[in-house]
């Protein structure tokens, strides 16, 4: 299977869009990740997949912790920043967004519809990609419409109409 081929497959997939935060002895870093999902609610825990020379990556390890931050509409500016996709943010992607630390002490990120403060439970790798499992610790939780990505663009969703009552 070529790999293009099958990233151009994946690209099909409508995913949710997170920034992965951490912070502690290892320092802050963050960055944006759409390979997120729940493992399991017993115990409540979250998988992402980071690549494995990702500077976040190594320092979730070394911190323990990290912080899940699901994006809200409109935030599609702060994914990009946090992607390296953004000069200007480069070198400092925090200077983007405002965070208030959580239980844990990982930013998170303001105006984010869910922030999933985790513990970093174990760390797998397969291929590229580092496997972070983490149980989730708090939430912190606002109503607000989620960012999504889907053919290599951002979108917004709207509600859809429960069947029988269009
Ligand atoms: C919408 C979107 C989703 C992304 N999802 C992932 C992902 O799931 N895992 C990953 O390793 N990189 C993902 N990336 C790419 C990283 O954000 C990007 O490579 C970033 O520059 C890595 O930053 P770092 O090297 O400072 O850690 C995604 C980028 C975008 C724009």
């Amino acid at each position: 299977m070529d790999a293009e081929a099958f990233k151009s497959a994946m690209s099909h997939f409508a995913s949710s869009v997170t920034v992965v935060t951490t912070d502690g002895a290892a320092g802050r870093a963050g960055v944006t990740v759409s390979a997120a999902c729940s493992v399991s609610a017993e115990p409540p825990s979250l998988l992402v997949c980071i690549h494995h020379l990702s500077p976040a990556a190594e320092a979730i390890v070394r911190n323990g912790r990290f912080c899940v931050n699901l994006l809200a509409a409109g935030q599609d500016r702060v994914a990009d920043c946090f992607a390296g996709r953004v000069a200007e943010f480069r070198e400092d992607k925090f200077a983007a967004v405002q965070t208030v630390p959580t239980p844990g002490g990982c930013p998170a990120i303001k105006g984010a519809t869910v922030a999933f403060d985790c513990k970093l439970a174990e760390v797998h790798r397969f291929g590229t990609h580092r496997l972070l499992l983490g149980l989730v610790e708090d939430v912190r939780e606002i109503d607000d419409i989620p960012l999504l990505y889907a053919n290599r663009n951002y979108h917004t969703i709207g509600p859809i109409a429960p069947a029988g009552r269009a």
